[in-house]
């Protein structure tokens, strides 16, 4: 594997590797501080983020390495009107791994034809989203123990959240799960999605509205904002954005065991008093999608580390 742009470029072993490694880096991260000493990530992106990019910088920092790279189109020759394959080809000049998210699905995926140093997917529009997932099953399977035989909630902008779309693709390679797509009408999982991953592999899903009518069943809860940067229309997201707020008077009939998850940004979909409660794992997913990128970052320099 050269590039990551999906979660199914990872075979199952590849996702055990990396999962065992980050539990390595957590267990004894001064053995890797040094090990990408003199090499340079390069973040560009082109969409607003807080979470995705500064974990990459960070990862990439506690690994020894040096970062560069822009937080905004706007502060990048995008603005001259150069093309996104031009720029990342001259980054590819000064890098030796980029990290790269555009609002165009498929812009990382047409930008590592160009380029001879490896690219990482890091949110391509309503598409994927490899690395929150990459951090949200490392969250799972330190909490659960397992990544198979869960009913598994996801709630809220099924239809344009990338995030969504990358965690069912990748739970839907391992056994026994099965999904709740709570969302409303206007918002659900896309056909592809539907028609690529689920019915192809004959895996169950229910699509409802109701969140606390299956609320007892989940073992994970995946809550995620309605994606206003999507919307083509304004009063559209004024009139969804409010749908599902997790509060702890509807979480009274869920499992005790339950798994509160988040991509984060929340806007209002959880509300502050549920994050007290132990189930809530949004900002464990934070952690652990640091120690995933880094993971992930030395297994596309292929560097090993004994
Ligand atoms: C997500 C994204 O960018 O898709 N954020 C993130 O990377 N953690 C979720 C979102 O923006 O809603």
């Amino acid at each position: 594997m050269k590039h990551l742009m999906d979660i199914n470029d990872l075979t199952l072993s590849q996702i055990d590797q990396l999962i065992a490694t980050a539990n390595d880096i957590i267990a004894d991260k001064d053995k890797y501080k040094d090990v990408c000493k003199g090499k340079k990530l390069a973040t560009l992106f082109f969409e607003p983020s807080t979470r995705t990019r500064l974990s990459f910088e960070a990862a990439m920092i506690e690994l020894g390495g040096s970062i560069l790279g822009f937080s905004e189109a706007q502060s990048s020759s995008a603005a001259k009107g150069e093309s996104v394959t031009d720029t990342v080809q001259t980054v590819g000049c000064y890098a030796d791994i980029i990290a790269m998210r555009h609002p165009k699905e498929g812009a990382p995926l047409a930008a590592s034809k160009r380029t001879t140093v490896p690219i990482i997917n890091a949110g391509d529009g309503g598409h994927s989203h490899p690395t929150q997932t990459l951090a949200d099953i490392l969250t799972i399977h330190r909490e659960k123990g397992r990544l198979s035989n869960m009913t598994v909630g996801v709630c809220g902008d099924l239809k344009f959240g990338r995030t969504v779309h990358s965690l069912i693709n990748a739970l839907s390679r391992y056994e026994g799960n099965e999904y709740i797509c709570i969302s409303p009408k206007e918002l659900v999982i896309p056909d592809y999605v539907k028609a690529n991953i689920l019915e192809k592999n004959k895996i169950e899903y229910i699509e409802t509205t109701d969140m606390e009518e299956y609320m007892p069943s989940l073992d994970i809860l995946y809550m995620t904002r309605v994606q206003r940067e999507r919307f083509f229309n304004e009063a559209d997201y004024v009139r969804l954005k409010d749908s599902y707020i997790l509060t702890p008077d509807k979480l009274k009939s869920a499992k005790p065991d339950l798994s509160i998850m988040h991509p984060l940004p929340r806007v209002n979909e959880i509300s502050v008093k549920v994050d007290d409660d132990p189930r809530a794992c949004y900002f464990k997913q934070v952690v652990n999608g640091k120690y995933m990128r880094m993971a992930l970052i030395l297994m596309l320099l292929g560097i090993e580390v004994k």
